[in-house]
């Protein structure tokens, strides 16, 4: 491959994320992508991204446009339950997948996308674009240089709000579709940014997840506290209840406070770090974060142009299946330790742990206890 190769990019699934972000960012990147085709199982829907997208290579079935325009990578914007086969289908056409959270429903799941991966010479990234967005990219260096010592608390609060107009997508809601709610649908973002964000290396989580006003099988909120191996603590609130509808983070290190509100896309001005004077009085630390370009698009672009480089070089990109597990063995823990009422500890989840089988193996047995409130 040589820097100069464009890639040939196909996109499956053009409904709400596929159409307002993947198609929009590949469309954007000029030489670096070339869009060869556009996937939907709904013909109007296939028809209006054809027209919007000026792309004329219009297919309902990827295998289909696997074989016909044999793409070097294929985004992936289905509904959950149909990425495991479709990551794995396009790696084995040799194409590189870059698909949509949550990557799957198990860690078995997960386990056979890096399999696939092994397998073929291929890679299936995981959209994580909270990490691609503005400023992310500057907390993560500024924190693994140790520029205000080590991270030694976390706060993710996603406060969202959904009415019950949103689970009329007959997917949603429901386990065997969505594999998780709230804190898995919506959370996922401020969660994966998180856990990033203090080093990745969680230990154990203690958490609460429930269906408390929506009529949906899966969780509407959960709360959870983590541990990580260097002793930090982090705590989680993940809803769609809130009508407070914003994404709090926070990451309290050693000698200074970096907070994040924002709500879908984190923008570099919505960051600040804040430490305390001599005096005791908090000041705002000005020369932090560097200026850097506004976000073009959108931040699944700036993950996708990462993505391309590494194809380009023949090199791993960021955040494959092996980085989404980790998220994904984490927001399973959760959901574990709620079912179980005690602490779950990393690596616990194995072969043989219902859990390992299903993101929340406890799902339908908790909406019987909420169906008899
Ligand atoms: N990263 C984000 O910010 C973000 C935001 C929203 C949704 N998502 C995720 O993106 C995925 C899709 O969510 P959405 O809200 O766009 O869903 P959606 O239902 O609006 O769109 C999914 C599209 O996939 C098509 N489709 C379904 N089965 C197909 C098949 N077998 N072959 C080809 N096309 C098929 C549907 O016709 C539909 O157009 C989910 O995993 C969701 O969690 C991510």
């Amino acid at each position: 491959m040589t820097s100069q190769e464009t890639a040939r990019v196909a996109v499956v699934g053009a409904g709400g994320i596929g159409a307002a972000a993947h198609l929009p960012a590949v469309q954007s990147l000029g030489d670096e992508a070339q869009l060869v085709a556009i996937v939907d199982l709904d013909a109007d829907r296939r028809a209006e991204a054809g027209n919007r997208f000026g792309c004329t290579d219009l297919y309902s079935g990827i295998e289909e446009m696997l074989a016909a325009k044999r793409p070097d990578v294929v985004a992936l914007a289905t509904p959950p339950h149909l990425h495991e086969a479709m990551a794995i289908e396009v790696m084995r056409a040799g194409a590189w997948a870059y698909c949509e959270k949550p990557l799957t429903g198990s860690l078995a799941s997960a386990d056979r996308i890096i399999a696939a991966e092994r397998d073929t010479g291929r890679w299936c990234v995981s959209v994580s674009q909270f990490r691609y967005a503005g400023g992310s990219q500057q907390a993560y260096a500024a924190l693994r240089n140790r520029r205000w010592g080590r991270p030694l608390i976390g706060v993710a609060h996603t406060n969202w709000y959904r009415g019950p107009e949103y689970w009329d997508i007959p997917w949603r809601g429901k386990f065997r579709t969505e594999f998780g709610g709230a804190t898995t649908t919506q959370a996922y973002h401020a969660i994966d940014l998180l856990v990033w964000l203090m080093g990745g290396d969680w230990a154990t989580v203690s958490g609460v997840a429930d269906t408390l006003a929506r009529p949906i099988e899966v969780e509407d909120t959960s709360a959870a506290v983590v541990r990580f191996q260097s002793g930090a603590i982090a705590s989680l609130l993940s809803t769609v209840l809130s009508s407070r509808q914003e994404t709090h983070l926070q990451v309290t290190t050693e000698r200074a406070t970096l907070g994040l509100d924002t709500l879908y896309l984190p923008q570099q001005d919505e960051w600040s770090v804040r430490q305390l004077d001599g005096e005791g009085v908090t000041r705002i630390v000005d020369d932090w974060p560097e200026p850097e370009p506004p976000l073009e698009v959108n931040a699944h672009r700036a993950q996708l142009r990462g993505i391309l480089a590494a194809w380009r070089e023949g090199r791993r990109p960021d955040v494959t299946a092996a980085d989404a597990r980790s998220t994904l063995e984490l927001l399973t823990a959760l959901y574990k330790s709620s079912a179980t009422e005690r602490s779950v500890a990393r690596g616990e989840i194995a072969q043989g742990d219902p859990f390992y089988d299903a993101l929340d193996a406890a799902g339908p047995s908790r909406k019987q206890a909420i169906v008899h409130v």
